[in-house]
């Protein structure tokens, strides 16, 4: 089966500080976005688009990119219209029925196997997400600190990348979706009326947000090449 890649790779890491953007920081040797490629690209795409900022030096600059199926686009203000860039480099190449996968270049720890288990879902109408159970007690707090409920984590899970969906599905989900309300693919496809299904991921998929994850992400790789 054919299939295609958008890694949108345009934030500035406004949570996480400092001035390299942290798809850039190395990570056990090589930065985080040339793991996240490497992975990807086990799993075989016709191509693979990274999504970048207007400018990026740290891209023009970056070492191991050189793969013949990796193409750049330029990404907007929020993470959903650097998804679209992304989408819209593949109008007239990918089919309408072609799955794409998007996976976030701040992901470095996501496994091949993670990967092709989301492939699988492929056939799923509605899209289909990594995803785990939410863990920990939930509580809704005020602006002050205090705790005002805890909340049920029954039927709750964490949305990861990959997510996958047919191309012209998502086109047209994320066509009709707007604002930084819309965080993944999944919520574009949910207000599409779409139903994606969660295949269940690694909790070491993580997502590399505030600087102490970069710690955490070296030590997993770590276990990751070991095991
Ligand atoms: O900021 P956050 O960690 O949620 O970003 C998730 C992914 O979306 C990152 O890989 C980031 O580079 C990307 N992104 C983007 N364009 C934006 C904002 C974020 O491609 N405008």
């Amino acid at each position: 089966m054919r299939h295609w890649i958008v890694v949108p790779a345009a934030g500035s890491g406004r949570r996480f500080g400092g001035g390299v953007p942290k798809q850039y920081l190395e990570l056990g040797g090589r930065p985080v976005i040339i793991h996240a490629l490497e992975r990807l690209l086990c799993s075989n795409p016709v191509a693979l688009v990274v999504v970048v900022a207007p400018g990026d030096e740290y891209w023009q600059r970056l070492a191991g990119r050189d793969d013949p199926r990796i193409l750049t686009a330029v990404g907007g203000a929020e993470r959903i219209d650097s998804v679209r860039a992304g989408l819209a480099l593949l109008a007239g190449r990918a089919a309408p029925e072609d799955p794409v996968l998007v996976h976030d270049a701040v992901r470095p720890c996501v496994t091949p196997d993670d990967i092709r288990a989301l492939l699988a879902a492929a056939d799923h109408p509605g899209g289909a997400v990594l995803a785990v159970p939410v863990a920990d007690t939930l509580k809704r707090v005020d602006t002050t600190g205090r705790v005002t409920a805890t909340e049920s984590r029954a039927g709750l899970w964490a949305a990861q990348t990959p997510q996958l969906c047919r191309y012209g599905a998502l086109v047209a989900a994320l066509a009709g979706a707007g604002g930084a309300a819309i965080t993944d693919e999944a919520a574009a496809l949910e207000a599409a009326g779409h139903h994606p299904r969660v295949v269940p991921g690694r909790r070491d998929n993580i997502k590399i947000t505030w600087p102490a994850d970069l710690a955490l992400a070296a030590a997993i790789l770590a276990a990751q090449e070991r095991a």
